[in-house]
């Protein structure tokens, strides 16, 4: 205990210095708690603002698919280069080293299969994701699904509650049902949607006219790859959208399906942090 007659009176209150009152660097996080920024900032780089997540949950729905045969030996050697790891967390914890420093965007819903009908998703113990250290909890939200988007926008908000209690920021995923149009109409309502429910993070489809998906959703927005495209393709898919606002990539195919899955990597980070041209940074892709 400090003796009582040795309290000084403190005097460097830096008078000169006005607390740092400006803004966080991610927009829509000014309200947002401790933790949700703190996590938000192992995501997004803070000298780009911009991130390159590496996506390879695809298999709780379709099975091990091209390029994810064995996540240990197609993912775990990638994640180095990778601003965040998203992926389910059974590939996690058997197949990426526990030592691994890179943020995890925790998959954490779970449901059905490509082999029946999709989007019956439950959601994880908050728990499980709490344990594996998540830096952000991802859900899939079926907009415009008759059978699934109020169960799923359940999910999602349910989920939200819990990131926002915890302090975990939490990511949308717009699943796009086989009859919706992927057009800026239907990929601004669904992140739209996302952002109105507390996502701090929306993953959605590059389209054209992205700007406006962009602009009217007050959160960072992150586009899939899609399908597998030839590697220039895959690049200006990723400029256009970092054009018209986007904060980046959580890209999956068109890394893991690469021949040059870490030469695409670093490619793609290029052009998400430092603006390059889908012309120079394909140079980096065939020099790697
Ligand atoms: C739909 C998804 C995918 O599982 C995946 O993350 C998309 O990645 P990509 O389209 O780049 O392969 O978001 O739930």
């Amino acid at each position: 205990m400090a003796d009582l007659d040795d309290i000084r009176d403190g005097d460097n209150f830096g008078l000169n210095t006005p607390a740092d009152t400006t803004s966080f660097y991610l927009k829509g996080m000014n309200s947002m708690s401790w933790g949700i920024k703190n996590r938000m900032s192992r995501i997004f780089n803070r000298d780009s603002g911009r991130t390159v997540m590496l996506a390879f949950d695809h298999g709780f729905l379709m099975g091990p698919t091209s390029g994810l045969e064995r996540i240990d030996l197609n993912i775990a050697p990638l994640a180095e280069e990778a601003d965040c790891l998203m992926g389910c967390r059974g590939m996690i914890r058997t197949s990426i080293p526990a030592d691994n420093t890179k943020p995890i965007c925790l998959r954490t819903d779970s449901g059905t299969t490509i082999l029946t009908e999709m989007n019956h998703n439950v959601l994880i113990a908050e728990e499980d994701a709490i344990s594996m250290n998540a830096s952000a909890m991802a859900a899939m939200l079926a907009i415009g699904d008759a059978a699934t988007e109020a169960s799923t926008i359940a999910n999602f908000s349910r989920l939200v509650d819990l990131g926002n209690k915890y302090g975990i920021p939490v990511m949308g995923v717009t699943a796009v049902g086989k009859d919706m149009a992927r057009d800026a109409r239907y990929f601004g309502l669904a992140s739209r949607v996302c952002a109105e429910n507390g996502a701090s993070i929306v993953k959605t489809y590059y389209t054209e006219g992205f700007e406006n998906v962009v602009a009217a959703c007050p959160v960072p927005v992150v586009i899939a790859g899609g399908k597998k495209l030839p590697e220039l393709e895959a690049l200006e898919l990723a400029h256009n959208a970092i054009q018209c606002g986007a904060a980046g990539v959580d890209m999956g195919r068109n890394v893991f399906q690469s021949d040059k899955p870490l030469a695409m990597l670093r490619a793609v980070k290029e052009v998400v942090h430092n603006g390059a041209k889908p012309s120079e940074a394909i140079e980096i892709y065939h020099a790697g």
